[in-house]
């Protein structure tokens, strides 16, 4: 127990699938994946051995990996997680790719991103779109500390972050080119919260039927959206005829796409009316 081990040995006992098993010791040795595989001789040191099971000990208890290693990847960059914020998705990857094609035709757009967590939607759409206005916001400041640090962290071009709950955090008046949302929609009696336990619950649910954040950021668009501007909005697989009909019941003329598992995940709407024609 208490002598230094090989890499080999030491990943062969962890109980965890290779890579993740690799990932893990990688992360706390500070060393890159491919040394790993490069060295399998290597010796371990004592107490290195001994963070790296404690981690896998956690990793086996159902805790989830980003947050062991402390990033995750969105759309080809790594943004710092903690329990404060959603692991990023790769299903939000599609709808931030397609925010990006809608906003390729407009020059300077005003983007709000509703609920933005580590800030992986924003902070993507700011290094991607540079001349784009980005206002971030959350309900959780503790999530919002961990956006801006990774703004910071990725320069990302000046995004403005605010605290408060969906439209309350912005000035009363502002308009934006592009509200885009992935707001918690995961069903209070829903039992995949069970596996979801680590990520926070104000992440997840809306308390409700999944449909309420939905709800709240469709109803607020309506003012805050400029003319011809889009909504776009991440939801359930489940849940895009609720969506299309909130969204239709307000004026808006919505489209739903598939994700990376060809799943209903994102719609994306323009409003109807003579000033958005
Ligand atoms: C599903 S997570 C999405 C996080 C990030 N945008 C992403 O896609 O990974 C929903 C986010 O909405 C935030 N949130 C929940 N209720 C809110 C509210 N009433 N107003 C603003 N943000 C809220 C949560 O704190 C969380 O960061």
């Amino acid at each position: 127990v208490s002598s230094a081990q090989t890499v080999e040995a030491l990943l062969a006992a962890s109980g965890l699938a290779p890579r993740e098993a690799r990932a893990l010791l990688a992360h706390v040795l500070g060393v890159a994946r491919e040394r790993l595989v490069a060295h399998p001789e290597e010796s371990v040191a004592v107490d290195k051995k001994a963070a790296f099971r404690a981690a896998a000990d956690r990793r086996r208890a159902g805790e989830p990996l980003a947050y062991l290693l402390g990033v995750k990847e969105f759309c080809g960059r790594c943004f710092a997680v903690n329990r404060d914020v959603l692991i990023p998705r790769p299903e939000t990857e599609a709808l931030v790719e397609l925010a990006l094609h809608y906003l390729r035709a407009l020059t300077a757009p005003r983007v709000l991103d509703l609920g933005t967590g580590s800030g992986c939607i924003a902070i993507t759409l700011s290094l991607e779109h540079p001349d784009a206005e980005v206002t971030a916001t959350d309900l959780s400041a503790s999530a919002l500390a961990i956006a801006a640090a990774n703004a910071q962290a990725m320069s990302a071009r000046a995004i403005d972050f605010r605290l408060g709950s969906w439209y309350e955090a912005v000035p009363p008046g502002a308009r934006y080119d592009l509200i885009i949302s992935n707001p918690p929609y995961v069903a209070r009696h829903d039992p995949h919260l069970a596996e979801l336990a680590f990520e926070p619950a104000v992440a997840l649910t809306d308390g409700g039927d999944g449909l309420r954040c939905l709800a709240a950021v469709i109803a607020g668009a309506k003012t805050a959206i400029a003319a011809g501007g889009w909504l776009a909005l991440e939801h359930g697989y489940d849940q895009h005829e609720a969506v299309q009909q909130m969204l239709r019941e307000h004026g808006w003329r919505p489209l739903t796409y598939t994700d990376c598992n060809g799943h209903p995940r994102a719609t994306v709407a323009r409003r109807d009316g003579p000033d958005n024609a």
